[in-house]
């Protein structure tokens, strides 16, 4: 292979990662949702929005020809992210896929019965994302991340190469800490996380559950850095 050729790290440029973004997404998304309907609709909400409102903290992995085969996505603030998402994105879905329909929002989907209904309701409730049972999650770690790479592509550095790039661009904005929310039964993943610096957030967010820190009532486990 020539140099040129080797994979690099760079900004993302949405008018010719989109496509490919979109793809990692759904590639690499949790089992659960690797196919049908929610797989379709799952970038819509863990990839597409992060490139429309806040490209300059989206980095990719480019294969050295230019197709970008991982990210990492990131909402600097994230109060101000769910704003936005509430009043330019949603207003937009429909005109972007047909699929993307307002459903019911209550009551919450059962999970175990309804995927598709459980994913469209997180789509249009972008206030999840504040998580109102701890504010002091976004006030000490304001931006949060989601960050997938093609499995070719994993274990070769660039996971830690495309933080190391966002935490310097979160830092020239002045940015003090981000979070991130991971599938608890991730543990290759929060493995990753807890080697480049991350760690569990220090509180028990379960209401008692499990009694173990940074896990949400879903199961999810909070992952948290300070920059
Ligand atoms: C998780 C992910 C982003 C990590 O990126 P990556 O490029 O594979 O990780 P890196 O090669 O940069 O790893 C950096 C360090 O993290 C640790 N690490 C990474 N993956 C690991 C694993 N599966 N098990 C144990 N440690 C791991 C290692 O210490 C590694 O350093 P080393 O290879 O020198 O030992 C990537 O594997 C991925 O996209 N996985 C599938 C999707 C996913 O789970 N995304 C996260 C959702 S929350």
């Amino acid at each position: 292979m020539s140099f040129q050729n080797q994979p690099f790290v760079r900004l993302t440029d949405p008018a010719k990662d989109a496509g490919p973004l979109f793809d990692v997404c759904k590639k690499t998304v949790g089992p659960a949702l690797r196919a049908g309907i929610p797989n379709l609709i799952a970038p819509y909400i863990w990839n597409v929005p992060y490139l429309r409102l806040c490209p300059e903290y989206c980095f990719s992995v480019d294969d050295g020809d230019g197709n970008a085969v991982g990210y990492v996505i990131c909402a600097p603030n994230t109060a101000e992210f769910v704003t936005k998402w509430r009043e330019e994105y949603l207003p937009v879905l429909e005109s972007l896929d047909p699929l993307l329909k307002q459903p019911e929002m209550d009551p919450p989907a059962d999970w175990s019965l309804d995927i598709t209904l459980g994913v469209l309701q997180l789509l249009y409730n972008p206030e999840d994302m504040l998580h109102a049972v701890c504010p002091r999650l976004l006030e000490e770690y304001p931006a949060h991340l989601h960050i997938d790479i093609l499995p070719e592509y994993q274990r070769r550095g660039f996971g830690k190469m495309l933080m190391e790039a966002l935490w310097g661009r979160l830092r020239v904005a002045g940015i003090g800490g981000l979070h991130l929310v991971m599938e608890g039964r991730n543990v290759d993943a929060e493995r990753f996380y807890k080697a480049i610096g991350y760690s569990r957030f220090d509180e028990v967010v379960d209401e008692g559950k499990s009694g173990e820190l940074g896990k949400d009532v879903n199961g999810n486990l909070w992952m948290v850095k300070k920059l």
